[in-house]
């Protein structure tokens, strides 16, 4: 939110310098006309941007990473809208302004590579993996196509490809997400089209009332996901947890035959590997037995574990189970791969038409 707003206060004042008053009064620019514009804001963007840089190496990469310094200058909400000024212009405001809100974004912000920061998901600053940032917000390109980003497509077959290779699958897909929760709602997806594939056409309406299982540790973007695709979350039961946080077989398939005696159709066990509380391991081998039995897609929620040999060691387990069981039976894992908050699905080679058949 402070960064959007103080992005705002930048293009406010890249659009002083595109003709101002062509654009307050609703002009639109064209292409060649915002080109000339970046020139002639070229030699004081380009000395701005040297400044900015030396402050973030300085104060967001340098000191945020030592322990002489604070983790955070914390502050309450009303405290800190009285410190820094977030009012939105229409004026464009000098560079010197400007670096001086650079300073303060840093200043009153969390620093999540610091050694002393305890809070979940983040572990350190590397970086390699902020030089990678750095050049893919430089290039500002998307990945949609070859042609517009013909070395970050090779980069990501090369990264899924490799993820894959952990767990021994030779064929299969991936798909990077923005997070644990948009990974977990393209899980159920992926579950419910797997299982009635007249969803993408005909919507809800062609399907009976379905049922998702996830334990009462799990995440909750498990119900949100069910909420956003119209499963509701009355239809996402929660099933019992041990005194170490860890679903319950027997409990799980006690629900399963519960839900199907009333008529409904449970189609999906969302599993955790690393809980958000207690970092909990749902013990895979059990349940796995169970969606056998039943028929069901199995998802495994790796979202917490953040380092890649954890990783390994849940895809490995996951691929033992899946040489184990029937091929109807679908394993599908999702979880943050490298430090910088990127989020993987992998699929095994029976899910990935489906994913294609959903998505594209
Ligand atoms: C187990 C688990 N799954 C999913 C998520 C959601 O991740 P995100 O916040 O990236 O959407 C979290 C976040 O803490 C989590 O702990």
């Amino acid at each position: 939110m402070n960064l959007s707003r103080s992005l705002c206060r930048f293009v406010s004042i890249t659009r002083k310098h595109l003709g101002r008053n062509l654009l307050l009064k609703g002009f639109p620019l064209s292409p060649a006309m915002a080109r000339e514009g970046s020139t002639l804001q070229r030699d004081t963007g380009d000395e701005f941007l040297k400044e900015a840089f030396k402050i973030v190496m300085e104060e967001a990469v340098q000191n945020a990473t030592d322990r002489n310094h604070k983790v955070c200058e914390w502050m309450e909400p009303e405290d800190l809208k009285r410190v820094l000024d977030l009012n939105l212009r229409s004026e464009g405001e000098p560079q010197d302004v400007l670096l001086g809100y650079c300073k303060d974004i840093i200043r009153l912000s969390v620093k999540t590579g610091h050694p002393r920061f305890f809070n979940q998901q983040f572990s350190g600053l590397d970086r390699h993996a902020l030089t990678g940032r750095i050049i893919s917000e430089a290039l500002n390109t998307s990945q949609y196509t070859y042609e517009v980003a013909p070395v970050f497509v090779l980069m990501e077959d090369e990264v899924l490809r490799t993820m894959r290779s952990f767990v021994g699958w030779k064929a299969g897909d991936g798909i990077f997400c923005p997070g644990g929760s948009i990974s977990n709602m393209c899980a159920l997806n992926l579950a419910r089209f797997q299982r009635f594939p007249q969803c993408k056409e005909k919507g809800l309406h062609a399907l009976p009332r379905l049922v998702v299982f996830t334990s009462q540790e799990s995440h909750y973007s498990i119900q949100k996901g069910a909420a956003f695709l119209g499963i509701g979350t009355d239809n996402v039961i929660l099933v019992k947890t041990n005194d170490r946080g860890k679903m319950i077989p027997e409990d799980l398939d006690h629900k399963i035959q519960k839900v199907k005696s009333e008529g409904s159709v449970p189609f999906l066990v969302s599993t955790t590997c690393g809980t958000t509380v207690f970092g909990a391991f749902d013990p895979l081998e059990g349940i796995a037995d169970v969606c056998e039995r039943h028929s069901l897609w199995l998802h495994v929620d790796v979202s917490l574990i953040f380092n890649t040999s954890l990783l390994v060691i849940v895809y490995n387990m996951a691929s033992a189970l899946i040489k184990s069981v029937h091929v109807h039976y679908y394993i599908q894992i999702s979880g943050y791969a490298i430090p910088v908050l990127l989020i993987l699905l992998v699929f095994t080679k029976f899910v990935a038409p489906v994913f294609l058949d959903v998505f594209v």
